[in-house]
Parts: C-alpha cells; sequence; structure tokens
C-alpha cells in the first residue's frame, strides 16, 4: 500500500540552520509584523492544547505592563514522549531563539526553563548555551534578554501551565481557576507566555522559510510538521518528524511490526486507537477533519497482539491516581474508583454492565475536573474499553 500521507521532513534537527541570522532578519520586522507572521503561519502549540501560538503571543503583547516573562514548558511528563529532551540536548539554541523572538515580541526581557527534573543532567550543558546565546543577543542583536532554568521536581501535573507557574511560585504545584489566563495573570502577576519546547522551535522556523511556506506544509488546521516519539512493539522506536495529516494506518505500516492491534495517541491522556479505525484516523489538531483526525503532544505508542489492553489501561489509570493534585473531587475520586472499577469486573466481583457506570463516570469527569489532566482520563479510558471490551472482562 503507498504510504502517501506519511511525510518524513528534518527542520527541528537540522544543524544547518542558523538561528542567529534567522534572528537578525525577524528583527528587523516591527513586533506586530512579527506576530502577524507567527498568526499567518498557522502555527499551534506543541505541547497538547493545540492554541494558535501567534494569538497568545499577541495576548501578551497588548498587554500593558513593564515586566513580562517567557516561559518555556520543558516538563515533558506524559508517558511515551520524549522528544523535548531530544532538542534540548541536540538543538538547544533554536529553543532559546524562540524564546528571544517571543520575548521581543511580547516585551520581556527575561525567560525561564522550567525542566523537567529528570533533565537535570542537561543543565551544565544548558547553561552553557544561554550564556553565550544571551551574549550574542546583547553583543550582535541588541537585545537583552536573560534566561534561566528552573528545576521541576518530578510531577506530571506541574507540565500544566498554571500548576507550573505555582511551582515556580514555590506555591503547592496546582492548577489555577482559569481564566486569568497567564498572557493576563501569570508567574507573579505578569504577563507569561508559556510555550513548548518544539514550539519555539518552529516559531523560528516560521522566519526562516516564511510563514506561507510553514502554512502549505501539513493540512489544513494543521500546519507544519511535528516531532513524534515512537515506542511500543516496533522495530523502530525513536524520535521522528513529519508532517501533519498523516493516517494511522500508514504510520503502522511504517514502524509497526506487522502485528499491530492498537495506537494509542497522545500518550495516557490521548486516544487509543484500534486497527478497525487505523485508515481513517488522521493526525492533527481537530479542525475540518473533526471526528477522524487525533491531535497529539507527540507520543506513539504501538501496541501488538500479544499485550493486554486491560494492563495497558489498568497502567494509565495507576499513573492518573498517583498524578492527581488531588485538588478537586471528580479527579482524586474518579480515577481511584475507575481503577477499583475495571480490577472487581476483571476479577468478576462486578458485572460486565457496569463498564457503562464506568463510562458514564469517566464522562462526568470530562465534563467537571478542574485541569486538563482529569479531563483527559476519558480520553484513554472510553477509547480502550468501547474497542478493547472483552479484555476488560472476567
Ligand atoms: C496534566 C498536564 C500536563 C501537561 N504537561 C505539559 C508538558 O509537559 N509540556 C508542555 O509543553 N505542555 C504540557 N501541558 C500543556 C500546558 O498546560 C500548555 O498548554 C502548554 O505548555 C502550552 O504550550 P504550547 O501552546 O506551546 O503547546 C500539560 C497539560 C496538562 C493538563
Ligand atoms: S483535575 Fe485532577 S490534577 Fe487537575 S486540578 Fe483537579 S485534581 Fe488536580
Amino acid at each position: 500500500m503507498p504510504q502517501d500521507s506519511l511525510k518524513r521532513v528534518d527542520f527541528i534537527f537540522d544543524k544547518e540552520y542558523d538561528c542567529k541570522s534567522v534572528l537578525y532578519d525577524a528583527f528587523k520586522l516591527t513586533r506586530d509584523e512579527i506576530v502577524e507572521e507567527i498568526i499567518k503561519s498557522g502555527l499551534r502549540g506543541r505541547g497538547g492544547a493545540g492554541f494558535y501560538t501567534g494569538v497568545k503571543w499577541k495576548f501578551a503583547k497588548e498587554e500593558k505592563a513593564e515586566d513580562k516573562v517567557v516561559i518555556c514548558n520543558a516538563d515533558e511528563g506524559e508517558p511515551g514522549t520524549f522528544k523535548d529532551r531530544a532538542i534540548l540536548e541536540e538543538v538547544p539554541t533554536k529553543v532559546l531563539g524562540g524564546m528571544a523572538l517571543c520575548g521581543k515580541v511580547i516585551g520581556a526581557k527575561r525567560g525561564y526553563i522550567y525542566l523537567r527534573g529528570e533533565y537535570n543532567y542537561l543543565k551544565p550543558k544548558l547553561e552553557e548555551e544561554i550564556e553565550k546565546f544571551t551574549d550574542v543577543l546583547r553583543n550582535e542583536l541588541n537585545f537583552d534578554f536573560t534566561i534561566k532554568i528552573f528545576s521541576g521536581a518530578g510531577a506530571y501535573v506541574c507540565g500544566e501551565e498554571t500548576a507550573l507557574l505555582n511551582s515556580m511560585e514555590g506555591l503547592r504545584g496546582e492548577p489555577r481557576n482559569k481564566p486569568p489566563y497567564p498572557t493576563h495573570h501569570g508567574l507573579f502577576g505578569k504577563p507569561t507566555v508559556v510555550n513548548n519546547v518544539e514550539t519555539l522551535v518552529y516559531a523560528v522556523m516560521v522566519f526562516k522559510i516564511g510563514a506561507d511556506n510553514f502554512k502549505n506544509i501539513g493540512i489544513q488546521g494543521s500546519s507544519g510538521s511535528k516531532l513524534f516519539s515512537v515506542s511500543g512493539d516496533t522495530p523502530k522506536s525513536g524520535i521522528y518528524e513529519l508532517e501533519f495529516g498523516m493516517k494511522v494506518s500508514d504510520f503502522v505500516e511504517e514502524f509497526g511490526d506487522d502485528d499491530a492491534k492498537a495506537v494509542q495517541v497522545g500518550g495516557a491522556s490521548g486516544f487509543c486507537v484500534p486497527r478497525k479505525a487505523f485508515a481513517k484516523t488522521t493526525i492533527g489538531y481537530q479542525g475540518k477533519l473533526k471526528g477522524n483526525s487525533l491531535p497529539t503532544g507527540g507520543s506513539m505508542m504501538i501496541f501488538n497482539s500479544s499485550r493486554s489492553m486491560y494492563n495497558v489501561l489498568h497502567n494509565y489509570l495507576e499513573f492518573f491516581v498517583e498524578e492527581s493534585c488531588g485538588q478537586c473531587v471528580p479527579c482524586r475520586i474518579g480515577t481511584q474508583q475507575l481503577l477499583k472499577g475495571i480490577e472487581a469486573i476483571k476479577k468478576g466481583k462486578k458485572s460486565s454492565e457496569y463498564l457503562d457506570n464506568l463510562l458514564a463516570l469517566a464522562e462526568t469527569m470530562r465534563l467537571t475536573s478542574k485541569c486538563g489532566l482529569g479531563q483527559s482520563v476519558a480520553n484513554s479510558f472510553s477509547s480502550i474499553v468501547e474497542n478493547f471490551k472483552e479484555e476488560m472482562i472476567y
């Protein structure tokens, strides 16, 4: 079968790409022109939620404040995602370039990298890069911008932007109510842009190849390409940069082991696609293709027929029970009840009809949880239970 929709590209790790000269040209534009280019490119956040980057920058730019902040979210806690680490290891200057570009646009003089605790080994090298880069910014691009690293302490929920801000302020790492959004009331109340590592690299790339060219990559509503962390039952686990719009069937043909029965798109908080839906499911933000288009922060886990989907779901639920911050009832209690519920069904202590109650509970969590953690538990729960019901029962 031809693999038409799977298109490999090499923008992110392209070492020839000179970030300094791209910024040099970009800085000749006005702040409005820079932000309009980003909007025109259609760039959307690569951290999961897919918000339009240019619009986010514009909101922060329009805030009247002396002190604004740029934060690079390098918490990378989603199970099965390991691409931000590779970016920071291989091409850190491009991340710093994206932070500087954002700083220039919104009028910020300082930025932070919120670095996942487990990635602390990267700190010495990153600090060296930061020193070199901020010297170039100051001396050659006439832009004073400081960048510091803040180490996370290993909580998945601290990747959520407002929990991240709380943790940087020395508070418990718990999500805040939104609104207000960080662009209006962020770190210590300052207008703040929080962007994923990969998003920042693509922001610079928009100025390397031009907004129109960027928009022409991928599909409508999902411009550009994306780094995918491929894991599970695959002979080709690793990190690949592919255009948006790829069909899961083409992905499996390229990366699977000829026996794939499901692909978990987007990690534990994403969706499980069963074999029967491979051909009709496309990877991209939900736009025109709504219904058959799945977004992902980059995690693609392949499961073959030797895997128990009950065990997969059990593992995800244990993760959510552990990582729920406990602040709101639907998530704190719901995650535990879903876990206990599937265990009871598997042991024959509850009938298979009880699965319907659990599906309803998961939907309630989607509607009533305070943050994306509790809201997204239903994604994996419902898509695994509905497609692999026979594996859940006694
Ligand atoms: C539980 C949870 C964990 C998250 N973890 C991350 C993370 O590790 N990295 C990340 O960039 N975004 C993460 N996000 C999304 C952030 O809240 C935010 O949307 C993102 O950093 C914005 O950047 P972007 O617009 O460039 O995607 C997480 C969200 C939730 C609900
Ligand atoms: S949904 Fe879960 S993680 Fe989010 S605030 Fe509520 S308890 Fe905390």
